[in-house]
């Protein structure tokens, strides 16, 4: 398969790729990072092709990614998580992580789907974040319950080109991301296996990638609960 994978430099998206390259596809690795894109090519030579993206640059995201007309599969990971400060509430903070996280995927998919065949594959990595009003996540949160809601939709009208669209929502993953996270993290997976859980989801064409299952199905029960008692519940965390 040929497959682009954004946010490929680090964390989730990284291992995604290294995987993808060591399975023998074809991986596109996006990211801004060079360092990381030049270290994923010099592992993988033949499979891996670094590609500099910065996908919050309009400009840039539509003249790299258009130019990928054979792509089998589109994996968008890339993602920034910043908690609000509520005695300091900043509504720049919100444009920063909507920035990256829905408007950065939007261009993702502007500049690919022009080049999408049927039976292509668009995968959207949110967050099981989006299920519950969890403290400080106002942001973050937000972000995932709108790329949800937005891969939701596209899953509908893409259907008739016979584009795949899945979601993932992982819950917590050791990356540097929750590296730089002060509290505690129930059920947080390695990034190994977050990537098998992925991989193995896609494979299947799943519509909704959630892992690990155990913490997905627990959020998942919370969140059809009477909003009342969702934030009640959330005032305990
Ligand atoms: N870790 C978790 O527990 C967890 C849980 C649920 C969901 N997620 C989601 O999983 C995805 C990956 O997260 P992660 O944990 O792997 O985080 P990470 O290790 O911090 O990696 C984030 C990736 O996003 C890229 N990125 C950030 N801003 C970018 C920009 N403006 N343009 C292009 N690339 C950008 C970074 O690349 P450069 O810096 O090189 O640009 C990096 O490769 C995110 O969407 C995150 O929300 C993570």
């Amino acid at each position: 398969m040929n497959i682009l994978i954004t946010g490929a430099t680090s964390g989730i998206g990284k291992q995604v790729a290294l995987s993808y390259a060591q399975q023998g596809h074809t991986v596109i690795a996006c990211g801004r990072n060079s360092d990381a894109l030049a270290e994923l090519e010099a592992l993988y030579p033949k499979q891996i092709a670094g590609v500099r993206l910065d996908v919050s640059d309009a400009d840039q995201t539509q003249q790299t990614l258009s130019t990928f007309t054979n792509l089998d599969l589109v994996i968008l990971s890339a993602g920034v998580c910043e908690y609000v400060d509520i005695e300091r509430f900043e509504a720049a903070m919100f444009e920063r992580v909507f920035d990256v996280n829905v408007f950065g995927m939007m261009r993702c998919v502007e500049a690919v789907l022009p080049n999408l065949k049927s039976g292509s594959q668009l995968v959207f990595v949110g967050s099981t974040a989006r299920l519950l009003p969890f403290t400080r996540a106002e942001a973050y949160g937000g972000s995932k319950a709108a790329i949800q809601y937005i891969a939701r939709s596209l899953q509908v009208d893409l259907a008739p080109r016979g584009i795949v669209v899945q979601t993932v929502s992982p819950g917590f993953v050791e990356t540097p991301m929750t590296d730089a996270n002060d509290f505690e993290m129930p059920m947080r997976v390695s990034v190994e296996f977050a990537a098998e859980r992925i991989i193995k989801g896609i494979q299947k064409k799943s519509t909704d990638i959630t892992f690990p299952t155990t913490f997905g199905l627990f959020l998942k029960f919370l969140s059809r609960l009477p909003q009342s008692w969702q934030v009640a519940i959330s005032k305990r965390f």
